[in-house]
């Protein structure tokens, strides 16, 4: 949600700072900006910004854009529409002060009032802004006296970076709830709100802190609170693949995050399976046999897919593990001051280890004593580091906003989690070892599900032609419906309605007809005959079926002017089942979108990770 990049050394900033952005453009996408400190003595700040896309910015830079220090921003509007004006980076009323800023000030009305009453034109409708006029009316005598000054007038969350004509060889930037990540390079340095942005550059980075900032020169950083005492910070080598980055030969990097799922689902899967005992080693749970044990509930929190996903592991928690479990938004929890409980375990999961709303849940819980682990796939997080415990997803960045290969790893790390609970308790050694072998074969029959997709690209186009569609399952594969249901409307914006089959007879049987097609989970399982039932009410209504099944299932005879489409997926253990069927739902939404020619990576309206509540 917003992007930041920020670069100090002895090359052109602009050129870096727009690649920076091309690269975080999944952050947001509605405007992008630049400023740079041009050079020498009477430098000033020069600003360049514009609603649209990183390439529309770049396409309109003047000419002469100099400057070896430099900041950028690409947005996600929260207050006020996307438009050239309220694009970062803002200045102050002199020109002297340029920021960028992820998140939001909360007592922003409250501060423009008072910049009004002083005479200040502020002339955007952005919250931002009223930083860049209080760093630039403050005081004191270094920039970062002025910026923790204005800080200190600030509620709310911030990720900010600013330049000051004033001091030409530095940025100060802040963190408060919104990741920033300072990049070490050869007498350069660099600043930004994903790793994305850096890693052509060096690998090198020092995590700040919330209630930290930092001034990068060219030559290093230093990093304090805001009462200027000194924080060391150390700088940390990862070992990172800057391809992993680059969509390379794929037409998006949807398409590529689907195509690398049995790779990545294997490596979550890697040295974690135990044969011999049917169970899962997690070193980074941090639960001796005992705790797990003591365990008499597990809530799961996540927002969105990861919520979907969520109720998926708490199904495999009660059923391998026979605890009471179920899974909540993590964005409705926080607000009904919920019943922490000392012997339930909180699980929270989250691709990006950033989403607020699941972050705030994560603090929520630790503030009443609860014990809280992660499934995360961004190492060093924020949800990751405030967990301090649980299993890394290992699923590699995501960059489209639509999660596919992340959910993937999610549902595999509650499977494996599932299997250790149910091992503690009374799951046998001959079932652990039946989920073991299943959960090996795991990664390969992904692949025989992607290899179904030239069969599923025209259906998914024909699909695309309605406005209205319900996903359906029941029990496990009604969490499968809502993720797949979510996915369509996500990246093809059709309205996609997920229920269980058990309740279309209780009212949304009312809207099946021929232009409203049902894509229908059917797993072979103790349900099966229930389903096709269902599956006969939909036809006889004339609503076509897209059955998302196994080869052994009969469907039965459906009225013959019935249109039916059966997808067999192949079979899984039951409790594994719903991730295949998972895949098959991610490629009908994939082609759907990209039938209808729609920008799938970048969905409007949407970011990849929500840093704003
Ligand atoms: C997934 O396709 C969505 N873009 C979205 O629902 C996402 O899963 C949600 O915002 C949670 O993100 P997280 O996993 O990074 O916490």
């Amino acid at each position: 949600m917003c992007g930041i990049v920020g670069y100090v050394g002895p090359q052109q900033a602009a050129p870096l700072l727009l690649e920076g952005l091309g690269r975080l453009e999944h952050r947001g996408y509605d405007s992008a900006g630049i400023a740079v400190l041009g050079p020498g003595k009477e430098s000033r700040v020069r600003v360049a910004k514009k609603a649209g896309r990183v390439r529309d910015l770049a396409d309109e830079l003047p000419k002469r854009f100099s400057g070896k220090v430099g900041v950028g921003h690409t947005r996600w509007a929260t207050h006020g529409p996307a438009n050239d004006v309220n694009a970062h980076p803002h200045v102050d009323t002199k020109g002297d002060v340029a920021i960028v800023h992820n998140g939001i000030i909360d007592n922003a009305a409250a501060l423009r009032a008072d910049l009004a009453d002083a005479g200040v034109d502020l002339v955007s409708d952005t919250d931002t802004e009223v930083l860049a006029h209080l760093i630039g009316r403050s005081e004191a005598q270094t920039l970062e006296g002025k910026v923790a000054e204005a800080l200190a007038r600030i509620e709310g969350t911030y990720g900010l970076a600013v330049l000051h004509a004033a001091y030409p060889d530095r940025i100060v930037v802040a963190r408060n709830g919104s990741p920033l990540i300072i990049g070490i390079g050869d007498h350069e340095m660099f600043v930004a709100s994903d790793l994305a942005a850096l890693v052509r550059y060096t690998t090198r980075v020092a995590h700040l802190d919330d209630g930290e900032l930092a001034t990068l020169t060219a030559d290093g950083f230093s990093t304090y609170r805001h009462d200027l005492t000194s924080v060391p910070r150390s700088a940390t080598d990862l070992e990172l693949d800057p391809t992993a980055y680059d969509a390379g030969e794929h037409e998006s990097f949807m398409r590529k995050e689907l195509l690398e799922q049995p790779e990545v689902a294997e490596r979550v899967l890697r040295g974690r399976l135990d044969e011999r005992f049917g169970t899962s080693h997690l070193g980074g749970l941090d639960l001796d046999p005992r705790e797990l044990r003591a365990i008499r509930r597990v809530k799961i929190l996540g927002c969105g897919s990861a919520y979907y996903v969520g109720q998926m592991g708490a199904g495999l928690i009660e059923e391998l593990a026979r605890i009471p479990a179920d899974a909540e938004a993590a964005s409705e929890f926080r607000y009904r001051n919920p019943i922490i409980e000392p012997e339930t375990l909180y699980v929270v999961v989250s691709q990006s280890g950033e989403t607020i709303d699941t972050l705030l849940a994560v603090q929520e819980i630790r503030r009443k004593g609860g014990q809280v682990v992660g499934l995360v796939n961004v190492v060093g997080s924020a949800i990751a580091r405030e967990c301090g415990r649980g299993i890394y997803l290992h699923a590699g960045p995501e960059v489209a906003v639509a999660s596919t290969k992340a959910l993937t790893n999610m549902f595999l790390g509650f499977a494996l989690l599932a299997l250790q609970l149910g091992r503690v308790r009374d799951l046998s050694i001959a079932d652990g070892r039946r989920l073991v072998a299943a959960l090996q074969a795991l990664p390969a029959q992904i692949g025989e599900v992607l290899a179904l997709e030239p069969e599923l690209t025209g259906l998914a186009a024909r699909l695309a032609e309605s406005h209205s569609l319900f996903f359906i399952g029941r029990v496990r594969g009604f969490p499968v419906a809502r993720e797949g249901a979510q996915k369509f409307k996500e990246i093809t914006y059709r309205h996609a309605e997920a229920y269980q089959t058990s309740e279309l007879k209780h009212g949304p049987l009312a809207l099946i007809e021929p232009s409203v097609p049902t894509v229908a989970i059917v797993p072979d399982d103790e349900l099966t005959e229930r389903n096709v039932g269902a599956l006969h009410e939909v036809a006889a209504r004339g609503g076509p079926l897209v059955v998302v099944t196994h080869a052994s299932v009969d469907l039965g005879d459906l009225p013959s002017q019935a249109s039916v489409h059966r997808v067999d997926v192949p079979r899984s253990e039951r409790e594994l089942d719903p991730i295949l069927m998972t895949v098959v739902l991610q490629i009908l939404a994939y082609h759907a979108a990209q039938s209808l020619g729609l920008d799938i990576d970048k969905p409007r309206n949407l970011a990849k990770s929500v840093t704003v509540e």
